[in-house]
């Protein structure tokens, strides 16, 4: 089971920034902690402050791999970009954000991923990664059984 969590802009100052918002925990503790819990899992991580390179990396995977756990964090509510490099692949791709853009500024609302996403898990912190991950492996094991 192979997949990938793809983080967009400013996820890289997890545990630095907004850390009312965000929390206090850096991606790379989670993602190490999260990766002890799923050592049945291919798990791997990519991020990137630029919108192309994002776009790249879901081409790249989006055939092969078994899931895509997506936080196109600020490119979420303006990449018409992302949107479609979602719809264009076959892997299913979950998208996720930390804190609930619902309870947020009307700008976070607008989703370009959410109506292409196979699911959306949205503000339960860095738990929303994990919650993704296991939909992935349960989804997984109801199609093989
Ligand atoms: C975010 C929410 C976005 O609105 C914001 O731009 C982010 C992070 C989240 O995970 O809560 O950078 O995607």
């Amino acid at each position: 089971m192979k997949i990938i969590i793809i983080n967009g802009p400013n996820l890289n100052l997890l545990g630095k920034r907004e850390t009312d918002v965000y929390g206090d925990l850096s991606f790379e503790e989670f993602y190490n902690l999260l990766s002890e819990k799923h050592p049945n899992v291919r798990l791997s991580s990519f991020q990137s402050n630029i919108e192309g390179e994002l776009i790249d990396k879901i081409q790249e995977v989006g055939f092969s791999y078994d899931g895509i756990i997506l936080n196109a964090a600020a490119y979420t509510h303006t990449s018409v970009g992302i949107g479609d490099a979602v719809k264009a692949i076959t892997t299913p791709v979950i998208e996720v954000h930390i804190s609930n853009t619902f309870s947020r500024e009307d700008f976070r609302h607008k989703s370009f991923v959410s109506p292409v996403a196979s699911g959306v898990i949205i503000g339960f912190g860095l738990q929303s990664y994990e919650l993704a991950l296991v939909s992935l492996l349960e989804n997984k094991n109801a199609s093989e059984t």
